[in-house]
C-alpha cells in the first residue's frame, strides 16, 4: 500500500533529503587519491550525527555502516574499507538518515581524476537516466512508465545492463515502503501514482552485462563481468504536473566542480538537467 505525504511531512522529508545531500557535499570535497571510503563513513556519521540525525543504513538488516560505498564494479552495497581510493575509480556514496522520523536516502557517483570515455559516458547517461525516470513521476503515470524511462535511456539507446536484482523504493517513516520503482519494465504497467507519493528513483547501470552477484558477506553486489557500475539516486515527491525533487544535487555538484581531484568533465551536459 502506498502511503501518500501531507504537504507538512513532505515538507520534513525535504530536510532529511537535504540533510543527506549535504552530506554527499562534504564527501565531495574531500574526495581524493589517497583517501579510504573508510575516512568517509566516519566523517559521514559524524557530520549526521551532529545534524541531530540517525544514520539510517547502520544496523538496517544489520548493514554494519553509515554509508555504502561501491567502488568500479561494486553496483551496490559495498562495505567502506582501508583501500586507498586511486586515479580512475569510480565511487558511488549511497547513504540514509532518519531526521525527525522521516527518512532520506539517496546516492552519488564520483569519478577520481583522469577516466576514459567509456566511464565518462556510463555516468553522463544513468546520471541522465534518473531525470528522464523522474519526469513520469506524475499524478496519473504507472510506475512503469518510470521504469521504462530509464530502461530504454540506459540499455535500448546505450546497450547497457540495467540490474534487475535491486530497485527503487517508496520513501517516508520506513526506509522502503511501497511501490517498488525498478528500473525495467513496461510502460502502463504497475501501480499508478497519486499526488505526494515519495519515492526514491535509483537507476544502478552497468557499463557491460546487466548480471550481478552478491560476495560472501551477504552484502557487496559486483558485475559478472567486472566491468564498472553507476548509481546516481534522488528522492521524489510525485506532483501533478512536474516532481518535485527534495534531495540536491546543486550543491554536490558545486563542490564536485571546485575538487580538482574530481573528473567532471561527464556532468558539463547534466548539470543543466532538471525537470
Ligand atoms: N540505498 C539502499 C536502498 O535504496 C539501501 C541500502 S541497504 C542498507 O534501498 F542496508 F545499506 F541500508
Ligand atoms: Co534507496
Amino acid at each position: 500500500m502506498i502511503l501518500y505525504k501531507t504537504d507538512a511531512e513532505v515538507e520534513l522529508m525535504k530536510q532529511s533529503a537535504v540533510l543527506v545531500s549535504k552530506t554527499l557535499t562534504e564527501v565531495a570535497k574531500i574526495l581524493k587519491p589517497g583517501i579510504t571510503t573508510f575516512q568517509l563513513d566516519k566523517l559521514c556519521f559524524q557530520f549526521i550525527r551532529d545534524h541531530k540525525a540517525i544514520p539510517s543504513f547502520l544496523n538496517y538488516r544489520g548493514y554494519p555502516y553509515t554509508i555504502c560505498a561501491s567502488v568500479n564494479d561494486v553496483v551496490v552495497h559495498g562495505f567502506p574499507n582501508n583501500t586507498a581510493l586511486k586515479d580512475g575509480d569510480v565511487v558511488s556514496i549511497d547513504m540514509g538518515v532518519i531526521l525527525n522520523g522521516w527518512h532520506g536516502d539517496h546516492a552519488y557517483t564520483f569519478l577520481i581524476g583522469e577516466a576514459n570515455n567509456d566511464v565518462l559516458q556510463l555516468l553522463r547517461v544513468t546520471k541522465e537516466s534518473l531525470y528522464k525516470g523522474i519526469e513520469k513521476a506524475i499524478a496519473g503515470n504507472r510506475v512503469g512508465d518510470i521504469a521504462f524511462a530509464i530502461q530504454e535511456h540506459t540499455e535500448r539507446k546505450y546497450g547497457y545492463g540495467v540490474v534487475r536484482e535491486l530497485v527503487g523504493h517508496g520513501l517516508g517513516r520506513s526506509l522502503h515502503e511501497d511501490p517498488q520503482v525498478p528500473n525495467y519494465g513496461k510502460r502502463g504497467n504497475g501501480a499508478r501514482l497519486k499526488e505526494n507519493a515519495v519515492l526514491a528513483i535509483e537507476p544502478m547501470i552497468n557499463m557491460g552485462t546487466k548480471d550481478v552477484y552478491t560476495e560472501d558477506d551477504g552484502w557487496t553486489v559486483r558485475t559478472r563481468d567486472g566491468k564498472p557500475s553507476a548509481h546516481f539516486e534522488h528522492d521524489v515527491c510525485v506532483k501533478k504536473n512536474k516532481a518535485l525533487i527534495l534531495s540536491d544535487y546543486s550543491i554536490i555538484e558545486a563542490a564536485e566542480k571546485n575538487n580538482p581531484n574530481l573528473n567532471t568533465s561527464y556532468a558539463q551536459k547534466t548539470s543543466a538537467l532538471t525537470v
